[in-house]
């Protein structure tokens, strides 16, 4: 195309539009894949020479720049209601019950869908445009994210309505597959894997830089409309109707029922189905049809009177445990595990799964040859329930825990008051294997591109004997190892080095001091300076910190105490790892000297944005009232974080008298 007319742009723009609504939507393409990207390269090509033309709404802008700072609150103008949760046939009668006492004889249609295990957004549409996309947030205030939301193929950016205001409400969702592909690029870039596609698509909605959302493969069930201006639509069923003709996807597996009892059946076909659907159901949604009617059973503050979601218990299924082996972690608790025979379970085949530590398997009585129930009640890892003893046939065996570790075959221990059974073996090679793959993850050193896989490797050929030896790897060491090139070896040692200064926080959670989390790290850091104070603080000194009580501060003692950890640091130190507190950032000194509480729900901050504030004006945030706060500040809804700050005398301040504060120079 060498000249093109405005007119020539709009209409390639409606046809890409059209043909990936039918690819991705309606999952249907029409034309082949090159032919589509010729297309979106003429568009693109086009835009190039005519920026003036590009409209928010082009499919050449679903990604854009990355976001500098956090995200805006927004406050929706209707707000997103949650739903009444119900787990038997019985309460769901009783629903039905009661909504057919408060319509009288009316009679009354349920729509049936299926609740997608998502998170709920809000897109806001302007004279038929994609303007903003909402979390749900509390329900009333929820975040803005939509440079995000925009990146979700199955999202029109344009709806063929000239009403001033419409919002789309429905179900960010991360099809299983999608999770199971980016679960297993996680662990093998050595990163935590998420533990349900609910969480992956949190996260991923929750990114800064638009382009990592765009390649996790989101996308959108709608359901619902909030502000609809000038819509004349009279029920659920013909909503989702409207929906589906201004091209969202609507899930296809909703019914209209007359009868409570055609609901329940309904409900009950999903029991197994639902694992062969390729998206995560936490249950089923039942909705009064006619808005009339939901208008006139009306909603509480949380909560409609015209819907429930009958929950799905957690999914279960029978295998058998073909044996048992054990796992030796990096403070060297053995972890029993159950080899199963494999079974598909909530969408993944499943082949172990974890039996805790010997309390567990003695209180089940769980036999290697038994067949038993596992579940996963939302999490990766599933657990064993119990063991089927009605079908043993004598040849199952009683496991006992080993003795020796598996991985050194030195003599376990299990300290008295614990359920865990440990290795003591600082040499362990299973142990030191899983420390330096703490060492390099992300919340720890963050060392990108040292994952699992290659701790492993520089173990096995003893090119690395603990973590510091990372810092002095020579690029001819990686090279000589299997899949390693020129780029990769850089990458590699780029990466570490840039590790030197992520600052003494970060290093104490990497050390893997028994006790001592990410946050802990922080603020033993922020409080103790450098290393050299740390090393020489005692437990007294440790205790009087925010938030480090006496079991975390004899951990950090004894840990400098012993001498195989004091090479470690010194070794980390002499490779140039930074062991001091990068200068914090402070707009004032409003809160020095404060150890503020923050509880209950505020209105226009999250809880961490609140903290993040305090932090930033000098002062120190806890999760815990004790007797070193000075302040408490205190939301709507406050538990006993209040009745006991009011207990202690500790000074409480409501919202509005923080944001003054906030605002004080
Ligand atoms: S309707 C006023 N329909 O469930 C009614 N919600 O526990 C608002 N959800 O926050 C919700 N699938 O995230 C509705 N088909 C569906 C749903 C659904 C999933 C989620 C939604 C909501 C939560 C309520």
């Amino acid at each position: 195309m060498c000249e093109v007319t405005e007119k020539q742009i709009k209409e390639l723009r409606h046809k890409i539009e059209e043909l990936s609504y039918q690819y991705y939507t309606l999952d249907a393409p029409t034309v082949s894949d090159y032919e589509y990207d010729m297309l979106y390269r003429q568009l693109e090509q086009a835009e190039k020479a005519h920026p003036e033309w590009i409209t928010p709404d082009s499919p050449t802008q679903r990604v854009g720049s990355k976001l500098a700072g956090g995200f805006a609150k927004y406050t929706h103008d209707q707000p997103m209601l949650s739903l009444g949760d119900v787990f038997s046939d019985d309460e769901v009668r009783e629903f039905d019950a009661r909504v057919r006492a408060e319509l009288r004889s009316t009679p009354i249609q349920y729509v049936v869908e299926l609740k997608i295990d998502g998170l709920a957004v809000n897109l806001i549409y302007e004279k038929g445009r994609f303007v903003r996309g909402v979390t749900r947030g509390d329900g009333r205030v929820g975040e803005d994210i939509t440079h995000n939301v925009r990146t979700i193929r199955t999202i029109p950016l344009r709806i063929p309505t000239t009403a001033a205001h419409v919002e789309i409400r429905g179900e960010v969702y991360m099809p299983i597959g999608s999770f199971q592909i980016l679960n297993e690029q996680r662990l093998a870039d050595g990163m935590e894997p998420f533990a349900n596609p609910r969480n992956a698509a949190a996260g991923s909605l929750r990114q800064q830089d638009p382009q990592i959302t765009a390649e996790r493969k989101l996308a959108f069930f709608a359901y619902a409309v909030g502000g609809m201006d000038g819509l004349v639509i009279s029920s659920q069923a013909e909503l989702l109707q409207q929906l589906q003709t201004w091209h969202f996807q609507v899930n296809p597996e909703y019914r209209v029922f007359f009868t409570i009892e055609d609901v329940i059946d309904y409900i009950h076909t999903w029991d197994e189905k639902r694992d062969s659907l390729g998206y995560a159901t936490d249950g089923m949604v039942i909705k009064v049809n006619a808005f009339s009617q939901q208008r006139q059973l009306g909603n509480t503050v949380k909560i409609p009177r015209w819907a429930i979601a009958y929950k799905f218990p957690p999914e279960q299924v029978k295998t058998q445990v073909a044996d048992i082996s054990i796992s030796v972690g990096r403070t060297g608790v053995l972890t029993p595990t159950a080899d199963l025979k494999p079974v598909s379970l909530a969408g993944t085949i499943v082949k172990r799964a974890t039996l805790h530590n010997e309390d567990y398997i003695a209180e089940k009585d769980i036999r290697i040859g038994d067949t038993v129930i596992i579940q996963k009640a939302g999490e990766i890892i599933p657990e064993v329930v119990r063991a089927i003893t009605s079908v043993r046939t004598g040849s199952e065996q009683v496991y006992r825990m080993p003795t020796q570790c598996p991985s050194c075959g030195k003599m376990v221990v299990r300290v008295t008051g614990e359920a865990a059974i440990r290795c003591v073996n600082p040499a362990c090679p299973a142990m030191i294997a899983e420390q330096v793959i703490h060492f390099t993850s992300r919340q720890a050193m963050n060392i990108d591109g040292v994952g699992d896989a290659l701790v492993r490797q520089l173990l096995e050929h003893q090119l690395i004997r603990d973590a510091a030896d990372l810092y002095t790897l020579q690029k001819e060491q990686l090279l000589s190892l299997e899949g390693y090139g020129e780029k990769a070896a850089d990458n590699v040692l780029g990466a570490i080095e840039k590790s030197k200064v992520v600052g003494l926080g970060r290093v104490l959670f990497a050390l893997g001091i028994r006790f001592v989390g990410a946050k802990t790290g922080q603020v033993l850091a922020e409080h103790m300076g450098s290393l050299a104070g740390l090393r020489k603080a005692t437990e007294e000194e440790l205790m009087v910190i925010p938030d480090i009580g006496p079991r975390t501060a004899k951990s950090v003692v004894s840990f400098f105490h012993d001498e195989e950890n004091q090479r470690l640091v010194d070794k980390l130190v002499r490779a140039g790892v930074q062991m001091t507190v990068p200068e914090k950032m402070v707009i004032n000194h409003t809160f020095v000297g404060e150890l503020v509480v923050v509880t209950g729900k505020l209105a226009s901050f999250s809880r961490k944005a609140a903290e993040q504030a305090v932090v930033l004006r000098g002062g120190s945030c806890s999760s815990t009232v004790t007797k070193k706060t000075t302040l408490l500040v205190c939301g709507s809804d406050p538990g006993s974080k209040y009745d006991k700050a009011k207990k202690m005398g500790v000074p409480i301040i409501r919202e509005e008298e923080f944001q003054a504060r906030l605002q004080d120079e």
